[in-house]
C-alpha cells in the first residue's frame, strides 16, 4: 500500500518503521522540516517529503500530531488528497497540552471533532497504545498474548484496510463500532494503554463509562508524564480489578 504519515514523532516514526518493514511504500512529513527526518529516511527507506507531497497518490494517510494541531492541518490538507484515501487518526485530547476545547469538554467525541475539522471521515486507531508498547510489544499474528487495538469508524471497507495495517504493525485489530462509539477508546478508558489481548479487549470495551473518562484521563496522565508505563499499567489494572473509580472485572484471566 502507499501510505503517507503526517507527524514522525513517537507514534508516527514507529509506524513508519513497521509499515516500511512490512513492505509498504511510505512517505512522511513533520512540522519543522524534512532535514530532521533524514536519519529515519536512511534507516527505513521511507521518503521525507513536504506536507503538500505527503497526501498525494496514497491509499492511507496517518495523522499523528498533537490534537490541537489538527485545526491548522485542516487548512493545509488541500485538494491533493483523494476522496478514496483512508485517514487514520491516532490523536488524543489532553487539555494540559492542547488547551481547553469547549466542544470536547461538553461531550463531543474526540475523533468526531477531528473529522469535523478535516471535513473527512476518519478511522481511529493507535491512540490507545503507549509509544513504548507500539515499538516493543508487537508479535506475529496468532500469538495468544498479542495486543489487540480498538478500531472505530463509519466505513466498513476502510476499517478492513486499517485492520490489515494494524496486523502488519504487529497487533490484532478489534472493530468496536462507529466513530461516534470511539469515546470507548479515549484516554481514561480501561482499554487505554492497558495492553490487552483480543479477549480482554472485547470484554473491557463493554465496561467503559463515558462520564468518568476525564477524571481517569487525568490520573492516567500522572503516570504517563512520569514516563513509567509499568507503574501506569499496574495502576490501571488495579482500578479495573478493584472497581476503583468505576470498573469491575478481572483482566488477568
Ligand atoms: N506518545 C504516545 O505514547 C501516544 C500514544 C497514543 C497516541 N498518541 C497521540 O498521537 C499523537 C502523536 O503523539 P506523539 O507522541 O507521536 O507526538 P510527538 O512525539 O510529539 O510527535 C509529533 C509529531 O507531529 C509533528 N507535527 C506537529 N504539528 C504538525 C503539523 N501541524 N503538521 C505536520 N506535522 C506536525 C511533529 O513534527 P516536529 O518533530 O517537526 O515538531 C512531530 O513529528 C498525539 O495526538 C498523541 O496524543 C501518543
Amino acid at each position: 500500500m502507499k501510505i503517507g504519515i503526517i507527524g514522525a514523532g513517537q507514534i508516527g516514526a514507529s509506524l513508519v518503521r513497521q509499515y516500511a518493514k512490512a513492505g509498504h511504500d511510505v512517505k512522511m512529513t513533520n512540522a519543522s522540516g524534512v532535514e530532521k527526518l533524514r536519519a529515519l529516511e536512511s534507516e527505513t527507506g521511507a521518503k521525507a517529503v513536504t506536507s503538500g507531497e505527503v497526501v498525494k497518490e496514497i491509499h492511507v494517510l496517518v495523522i499523528s500530531i498533537p490534537f490541537i494541531e489538527i485545526s491548522k492541518l485542516a487548512k493545509s490538507l488541500g485538494q491533493d488528497i483523494s476522496d478514496d484515501t483512508v485517514i487514520i487518526d491516532t490523536t488524543n485530547y489532553y487539555p494540559i497540552r492542547d488547551g481547553r476545547i469547549d466542544e470536547i469538554e461538553h461531550g463531543m467525541v474526540e475523533s468526531v471533532w477531528v473529522s469535523n475539522h478535516l471535513s473527512r471521515p476518519v478511522i481511529k486507531v493507535y491512540n490507545s497504545i503507549l509509544a513504548g508498547s507500539l515499538v516493543q510489544a508487537g508479535l506475529p499474528g496468532g500469538s495468544p498474548s498479542r495486543i489487540a487495538l480498538p478500531v472505530s469508524g463509519d466505513d466498513e471497507q476502510a476499517k478492513r484496510i486499517v485492520a490489515r495495517l494494524v496486523n502488519d504493525s504487529g497487533f490484532d485489530a478489534l472493530d468496536i463500532g462507529s466513530i461516534q462509539d470511539s469515546w470507548r477508546q479515549q484516554p481514561g478508558s480501561p482499554v487505554y494503554c492497558t495492553d490487552l489481548n483480543s479477549a480482554q479487549l472485547k470484554r473491557n470495551i463493554q465496561l467503559v463509562q463515558k462520564d468518568v473518562l476525564p477524571e481517569r484521563r487525568e490520573l492516567a496522565l500522572q503516570f504517563i508524564l512520569k514516563q513509567d508505563p509499568v507503574q501506569y499499567l499496574a495502576w490501571s489494572r488495579e482500578c479495573v480489578t478493584n472497581n476503583r473509580i468505576v470498573f469491575k472485572t478481572d483482566i488477568n484471566e
